[in-house]
């Protein structure tokens, strides 16, 4: 029997919470606050993002991994407000998170922040650092990565840093050797040329070379808002590079329309085998359907 993994990303849940915006001062949250008052706040509806996760959870999938940005601002009401809307979710343990560049929109102290979430961030495997934490359900391993770092007012980029970059060289390798199905969790996409430079990840290009090298069977990511699939070459295979929409995004907006992928993967013949469907939102029928399905496989 497979197993399914659900992905989706950039809930940037709303409302802000009152007094948000002018609490713990900072210029650039002011900022931020200002863009939600003015753009955010009619493109990225919560109702939505509750609808998606109804829908996921019809799926019933083995695990969910959710790829960051669940808060605008870094208010830190935003993350008492985040905490509990995981926890509404499901537990700890089947739902995986990483951190995106929203989630340090400012810097904020770990334990009244992102620490909150820590529970989704746990590793299975003992050792002294968070990430990059390794979650292993049967064979598939869910690898988490964090890249998100307080930028200037004008950047959303981030930075996974050496020390990290180091260790996820390792886990790859070591996971890859225990022969487990590779899935790395990460906000920005991981590799030079899929971000705008003034949002992608200033150590883009020392990731790419790690998964040409020890490759990974899924990379999933957020960030761009977008539906995208890149694939890169390795010595163990073609890695396939995913990005989801935001999952709070109505149809017609700045960005393509909320959606989450299904990943049904399987081992047959010795080869692992992955379908994903994409379930977007339909504003007029306010409700989720498959738009797309298709075996992952490099065809070029
Ligand atoms: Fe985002
Ligand atoms: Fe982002």
């Amino acid at each position: 029997m497979g197993f399914s993994l659900a992905h989706f990303s950039d809930v940037h849940l709303g409302p802000l919470p009152e007094g948000s915006a002018f609490a713990n001062f900072s210029p650039k949250r002011v900022m931020g606050a200002m863009s939600w008052a003015f753009n955010r706040r009619q493109i990225h509806l919560p109702e939505i993002a509750e609808a998606l996760i109804s829908d996921l959870k019809n799926a019933k999938p083995d695990h969910i991994a959710f790829t960051g940005d669940l808060v605008n601002i870094a208010a830190l009401s935003e993350f008492r407000r985040g905490v509990e809307w995981l926890k509404s979710i499901g537990p700890s343990d089947w739902l995986s998170y990483v951190p995106g560049n929203h989630d340090a929109y400012v810097a904020v102290p770990w334990a009244k922040s992102l620490g909150l979430f820590e529970g989704y961030m746990t590793s299975d495997l003992r050792q002294e650092e968070q990430f990059p934490f390794v979650r292993m359900r049967r064979n598939v391993a869910l690898i988490g990565i964090n890249g998100a770092i307080p930028q200037s007012m004008t950047r959303a980029g981030g930075s996974v840093g050496q020390t990290q970059r180091q260790r996820l060289r390792e886990k790859l390798k070591s996971l890859r050797e225990r022969g487990f199905y590779r899935t790395v969790m990460i906000h920005h996409p991981p590799a030079p040329g899929l971000a705008h430079s003034w949002r992608s990840l200033s150590d883009a290009a020392e990731l790419k070379v790690i998964l040409e090298q020890e490759g990974a069977e899924l990379v999933i990511h957020g960030h761009n808002h977008t539906r995208t699939l890149n694939w890169l070459e390795s010595s163990h295979g073609a890695v396939p590079i995913i990005g989801v929409p935001s999952a709070s995004m109505i149809e017609g907006g700045s960005h393509e329309t909320a959606s989450w992928n299904n990943y049904e993967i399987d081992r047959a013949k010795g080869k692992w085998q992955t379908l994903v469907s994409i379930r977007q939102w339909q504003g007029q029928e306010k409700s989720f359907k498959t738009i797309s399905e298709f075996e992952l496989a490099k065809t070029s």
